[in-house]
């Protein structure tokens, strides 16, 4: 009787344990909450630059022949008057802060006599380079990051339309303008590089037996393809099919 009682005891005891350590288990698969990666909340850096502009449509080649042809002298004129504290655009107008505008496409950067350019933009036009669509496009967007070190303390115009409808005022300002660019033509994208893939099927398609007439050293080298194949299951079926052609000899 004594031993029974204590066998009910340990029963009992390992019931419980068996309880509570299932309790637990069911707890942690229950309420296994992982934490999340990244605390807070994601927040898309393209929202904290304010709104989407038109720049947002350039990749690739400005399109100068087409935009300009487009382009509004009178919206550009506007535009120019965020310049006009420092600049002049009229023929023959003084320079001010900045040089005068006169002309200013197809002339060459920092060539307006008595005035004093940076050490900056003397070097940028240095070998001649002259202001045309695509430099003159690209400095106003950013001045400061296109000739670092200019003296023109404006921060650009971030929008795509405000630069082309300057362009075209400028042009406007000017006895003799560069001529329009071509619009460019509209190609159709090449897909893929033929050669690259024709290579790869190449490579990739196991030419086994065939040469089985002059087996001997030659199946020794052909036993390789398996190792190129990085695929081992290809590998595999490579030898298969090496096999089946046995098989099928026999
Ligand atoms: C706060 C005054 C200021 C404003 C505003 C300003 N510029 Fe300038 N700009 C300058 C100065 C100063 C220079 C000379 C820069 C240097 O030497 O590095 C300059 C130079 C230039 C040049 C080079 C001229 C050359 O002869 O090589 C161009 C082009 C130009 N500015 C266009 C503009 C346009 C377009 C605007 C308006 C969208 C504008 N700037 C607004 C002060 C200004």
């Amino acid at each position: 009787m004594g031993d029974l009682f204590w066998n009910k005891v340990a029963g009992a005891v390992l019931a419980i344990l068996l309880v509570v350590m299932g309790l637990r288990e069911i707890g942690a698969i229950a309420f296994d909450v992982e934490g999340p990666e990244t605390l807070g909340f994601p927040v898309d850096p393209a929202l904290l630059e304010g709104p989407a502009t038109a720049e947002e449509e350039e990749s690739g080649p400005v399109d100068f022949g087409a935009l300009l042809a487009t382009a509004s002298v009178e919206a550009g004129e506007r535009v120019a008057r965020r310049c006009v504290a420092c600049h002049t655009f009229d023929q023959g107008g003084a320079n001010g802060t900045g040089p005068n505008m006169w002309g200013v496409l197809g002339r060459t950067v920092a060539s307006v006599s008595g005035f004093n350019y940076s050490s900056a933009m003397r070097e940028y036009g240095a070998d001649g380079t002259e202001w045309l669509y695509q430099n003159m496009y690209d400095y106003l967007e950013a001045p400061r990051r296109y000739v670092p070190g200019t003296s023109m303390a404006f921060a650009g115009l971030r929008s795509q339309e405000d630069r082309i409808n300057l362009l075209a005022y400028m042009r406007s300002m000017s006895d003799n303008p560069p001529a329009l660019p071509e619009p460019l033509p509209e190609e159709p994208e090449a897909e893929g590089e033929e050669g690259e893939t024709s290579q790869v099927a190449a490579t990739e398609t196991p030419d086994a037996p065939e040469t089985d007439t002059q087996a001997g050293d030659d199946m020794g080298e052909r036993a390789e393809p398996g190792e190129v194949q990085p695929d081992e299951e290809l590998a595999e079926d490579v030898e298969d099919t090496v096999e089946g052609e046995d098989d099928d000899e026999e």
